[in-house]
């Protein structure tokens, strides 16, 4: 079921998934946190950076669970979804650095190491409440469209044009840009207790079109949550033209 939550800007987003992040965290101090990456959930770090500081919120006993990880960047590489985490967050919070996981994108061994990721998730029994932003293109963490199937698995994902065109606003020489990141697939984004997506900005409307309208297909992954039982869709006005279409 997608419970859908309108929100009137980035701000009233982010602000709107702290508090069910904190309220999680509060409500269960030893929470399995599944967390993305991206500028999507920045100001949601933002305030729960906040929060941790000024009303103590407490992340000593959360263990995290990144979606994704660019391949061949290291983790003190700016643009690595490690470097992001540890500096947007983990470094303002009091969160156990052992208990934060992310795959390592500098692996000799991608398919020992996807292995891994989903051992863990298994072991965990899965996040409590998982946070997902989305791509132009309907992506999730890095399942990317497909004409045929959705990957459970934690696999080695190849980037789309338009995700590598996208991406590269962040990186100042185009030569760095990853064509490949190890992302989480689909089996461990469902096994989430609870989603909540977050959705801001024009360019996301098609795929929030695909998430509430379309039909379940891997040529849109997000439809893929139509499937879940909890998902909250916390979504922006300018993302939800198409459905009032
Ligand atoms: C990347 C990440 C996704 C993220 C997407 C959207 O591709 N792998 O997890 O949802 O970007 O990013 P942004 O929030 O910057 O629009």
């Amino acid at each position: 079921m997608i419970e859908v939550i309108r929100v009137k800007d980035y701000e009233a987003m982010s602000l709107y998934a702290a508090r069910l992040v904190a309220a999680q965290v509060r409500l269960v101090p030893d929470s399995i946190l599944g967390l993305a990456t991206g500028s999507t959930p920045l100001g949601m770090y933002r305030e729960l950076v906040r929060q941790h500081r000024e009303e103590g919120l407490d992340f000593s006993q959360v263990t995290t669970i990144n979606l994704d990880e660019y391949c061949g960047l290291p983790g003190t590489h700016e643009q690595s979804y490690r470097y992001y985490m540890d500096s947007n967050f983990f470094s303002k919070i009091n969160i156990d650095p052992e208990l934060t996981f992310i795959p390592d994108g500098m692996t000799s061994d991608i398919d020992a190491c996807c292995e891994m990721y989903d051992a863990l998730i298994d072991f965990l029994g899965g996040t409590d409440m998982q946070i997902l932003g989305v791509g132009e293109n309907g992506h999730i963490a890095f399942n990317e469209p497909h004409d045929y199937y959705f990957t459970g698995q934690t696999h080695k994902a190849e980037l789309t044009a338009n995700t590598i065109e996208v991406n590269s606003r962040f990186f100042s020489d185009p030569a760095e840009i990853p064509h490949f990141a190890i992302s989480m697939g689909m089996r461990g984004i469902m096994s989430a207790k609870c989603i909540l997506m977050l959705v801001s900005g024009a360019q996301k409307a098609d795929a929030v079109y695909g998430l509430l309208r379309g039909e379940v297909t891997p040529r849109c992954p997000i439809s893929i949550l139509q499937l879940h039982q909890n998902v909250k869709l916390i979504v922006t006005d300018d993302a939800f033209v198409k459905i009032e279409d």
